[in-house]
């Protein structure tokens, strides 16, 4: 029984969906969907489709591009009602979501893992705040200043916060959420696997010339995230950055896909897959 991560599936690409519905069983396993799966309902719908019965759990959570309305005649569903659009889609398959309670990880950790007791499997949804800027630059001034060196995030226009002031606003109200049942799991005998589709450090981007796309990848809040709430692992995606890094001696990966020129389409899918537990070289 194993934990397997993947992010960023972005099935808007035909040649991405035709992947995803080759990709074989694994029956005994879970997979976590770490965002960016598509951007409508109809993506999100055909990856569950194909990967409930492939495997014996699902949990995803939202990216940004999950987040976005296109075409808003079509489909008008926006910011948080999107989102309980999704989570609704999910609960229809038996997928987890970060409006569940989180569940236990009832398989291995790995073999001389210190890991004292229970493991909780988080999966969370947290946004950013533009506070990945320069400190000198206002929040205020944070989009011109990533403008001013050529960069720009199609969220800008395509997520829209609604029913909250500004997508910074949002981040916060989910941060606020989050803590609060973190807090509420978190203990001496619990390890968490952290689960989110935004890097929860600043010091896990490297963009070269586009740095200033830091500011739509996550939030400062969440800095010391891996060591107050005892994570044995923390899943991240949306940099389409593939990598393991370990800070204070946790270990963060990245697991995105992504496009097609970022994968190798004859290793199939599930060679992207990356295990999260039973930590691998521990088996
Ligand atoms: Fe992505
Ligand atoms: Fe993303």
């Amino acid at each position: 029984m194993r934990l397997f991560a993947i992010s960023d599936l972005h099935l808007s690409s035909t040649f991405n969906r035709a992947a995803l519905a080759e990709l074989e069983s694994y029956p005994e396993d879970w997979i976590v969907l770490a965002g960016d799966i598509g951007e409508t309902a109809e993506q999100l719908e055909f990856a569950l489709g194909h990967l409930v019965k492939r495997f014996d759990t699902v949990i995803w959570l939202p990216g940004n591009h999950d987040l976005w309305t296109i075409d808003p005649k079509q489909h008008p569903l926006r910011g948080e009602s999107k989102y309980r659009r999704l989570v609704d889609i999910c609960r229809d398959h038996g997928v987890l979501t970060p409006e569940d309670p989180y569940p236990l990880w009832p398989g291995e950790v790995g073999e001389g893992v210190p890991a004292p007791g229970r493991i909780v499997v988080a999966p969370m949804f947290l946004l950013y705040d533009y506070s990945f800027r320069a400190s000198h630059i206002s929040e205020a001034a944070a989009v011109s200043w990533a403008a001013e060196s050529g960069v720009f995030c199609s969220d800008e226009e395509l997520l829209d916060p609604a029913p909250h002031s500004s997508r910074q606003a949002w981040c916060h109200q989910r941060l606020a959420l989050t803590e609060s049942r973190l807090a509420a799991v978190a203990g001496n005998d619990v390890n968490l696997v952290l689960l989110n589709h935004f890097p929860l450090r600043a010091d896990l981007i490297e963009l070269a010339d586009l740095s200033r796309f830091s500011i739509w990848c996550g939030s400062t809040v969440t800095e010391d995230w891996h060591k107050k709430y005892r994570a044995l692992v923390v899943v991240h995606g949306h940099l389409h950055q593939r990598g393991t890094h370990y800070r204070d001696g946790v270990r963060f990966e990245e697991v995105s896909l992504g496009y097609k020129p970022q994968w190798n389409r004859q290793l199939g899918i599930g060679a992207y897959f990356r295990q999260i537990l039973p930590v691998p070289g521990q088996l």
